[in-house]
């Protein structure tokens, strides 16, 4: 009887024993699964002075390029008046040259508001490169710039000219007189 109680206890024992050593073995692997983890996690988690610039830098590239996004969104137009003097203004790309003329107190008439029908919005484009660039003018366009006093080779109608990015730094010339046949009741010769 005293036999079985002892190996009884002794298998309590090695059992517990076992127990013991498994839970050990299994708190050590943790810590080793936590430290591998730990060992290659920490660079992905936690930002490195390097990737933190990068950071910094990339937002402020991004910046930038809104900035300029927004800047090419309007461009610098100058007007140079009959007497001479000029006036450099900004326009919104996708505005015509003479909407941008009446908002800033520009003298170019535009008497029927750019339906076509009146050469009083004649300008001069200064610069053969910034004429070459522009869309070329239609049937209406010549018909009405042939009307228009002072015709040169680089005039268009002011509100036929859109803004354009490319079209940035343009110089527009007003000329030295309009011919208003709707208001003086002007009527053209038949070509
Ligand atoms: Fe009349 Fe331009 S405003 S044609």
């Amino acid at each position: 009887m005293f036999s079985r109680i002892s190996r009884l206890g002794a298998r309590l024992l090695r059992e517990a024993r076992a127990e013991t050593r498994a839970g050990n073995l299994l708190s050590s692997r943790g810590s080793l699964y936590q430290g591998h983890v730990s060992q290659h996690s920490t660079p992905l988690v936690t930002p490195t002075v390097k990737s933190m610039s990068n950071v910094l830098f990339s937002t402020a590239t991004s910046g930038d390029q809104d900035e300029s996004n927004q800047e090419k969104q309007v461009i610098s137009v100058t007007f140079v008046n009959k007497d001479g003097s000029e006036k450099t203004i900004r326009v919104p790309v996708g505005m015509s040259m003479l909407e941008a003329a009446h908002e800033n107190d520009i003298e170019l008439e535009g008497a029927c508001e750019g339906s076509l029908a009146c050469s009083t919005c004649h300008v001069i484009v200064m610069d053969v490169n910034h004429y070459n660039k522009l869309e070329d003018p239609t049937d209406e366009e010549n018909d009405m710039l042939d009307l228009a006093f002072g015709l040169t080779e680089t005039s268009r109608l002011g509100c036929q000219v859109i803004a354009r990015p490319e079209l940035d730094g343009m110089r527009l010339a007003l000329p030295a007189a309009t011919r208003n046949f709707a208001v003086d009741g002007y009527v053209p010769k038949p070509h």
